[in-house]
């Protein structure tokens, strides 16, 4: 993406998707595992990092972050820009996140097709939004005020949803590549919440993949997560089970995948245990017909 900085504001031209670096194979960085994982330097291609973690960083996250950062290729991860918020941006998080970005330069930055915020109110958690044309118009405004901010290539994630809106107008396909589509993002498919969704909601993840658009699947997540009941839970806390591998190997034949992470948050396990996992990924994006 070429842009000129205007001051603050940034004119950024279209993304030419099929440009961007091919990053690997690699993990979201998590502190427990920040001393092991140098020692495995050669087995972890990129890492995504928390971007809000960074925020006018202490002295001890400043030298973390340029620790990594010259050690690894670095991919922002935001948890909270609440795209989705009808309200608008909160500026002052939009300015840390964008600052950090465009201080970082990376391939790409990433944050979620959720709201967190509501109301002035901070949820605390990634909620799904309806959809709908109105969600659709919500997105617009709010993506444009985040790349009015930043020429980095904007990627976005689906999430698990707990609930689904008796108004939705559009499948779960058509309305991530219209978020795509009308706003010049890409899609950061987590694959492991595609899978939970699907089995929770009833539909074929397949049917899905054959509707998104094809150059703007850019990076993947993947993580095993559990089952309460006849309930699967997005808990980031489990060796990634075979249902999900098979849909990344469907997922990565079809698209041309830029970065895959494992992004493991709960009873995380010595560090050969991620490595294998992500070893297999790697082996998948290898082998992809
Ligand atoms: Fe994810």
């Amino acid at each position: 993406m070429v842009g000129a900085v205007e001051g603050a504001v940034v004119v950024a031209a279209k993304c030419e998707w099929s440009k961007l670096p091919a990053l690997g194979v690699g993990l979201g960085y998590r502190a427990p595992f920040r001393h092991s994982l140098f020692p495995h330097q050669s087995s972890v291609d990129f890492l995504e990092v928390i971007a809000d973690h960074y925020f006018e960083p202490s002295p001890h996250r400043r030298t973390e972050l340029e620790l990594l950062h010259s050690n690894f290729p670095l991919i922002p991860h935001g948890l909270a820009l609440s795209l989705g918020s009808a309200e608008g941006l909160d500026s002052e998080y939009l300015r840390l996140y964008s600052e950090l970005v465009n201080q970082l330069q990376p391939a790409w930055c990433s944050d979620h097709i959720a709201f967190t915020r509501a109301g002035g109110i901070d949820i605390g958690h990634l909620t799904p939004l309806p959809k709908t044309s109105a969600s659709l118009m919500v997105l617009r405004e709010n993506i444009r005020r985040l790349k009015d901010m930043t020429d980095v290539p904007v990627v976005l994630e689906n999430i698990t949803e707990n609930i689904r809106f008796p108004e939705d107008q559009f499948s779960d396909a058509d309305f991530l590549g219209r978020v795509c589509d009308e706003n010049d993002v890409g899609l950061l498919l987590d694959v492991t919440n595609l899978f939970i969704n699907s089995v929770n909601h009833r539909f074929d993840p397949l049917e899905v993949l054959e509707r998104l658009p094809l150059d703007r699947v850019i990076q993947l997540h993947f993580v095993g997560g559990h089952i309460e009941g006849d309930t699967w839970v997005d808990s980031h806390g489990a060796s990634t089970q075979e249902e999900i591998w098979q849909l990344l190997g469907e997922v990565v034949s079809r698209f041309a995948v830029r970065g895959i992470i494992l992004e493991r948050d709960e009873h995380i396990p010595p560090i050969e245990d991620l490595i294998q996992e992500l070893d297999r990924a790697r082996e998948i994006m290898r082998n992809r017909s």
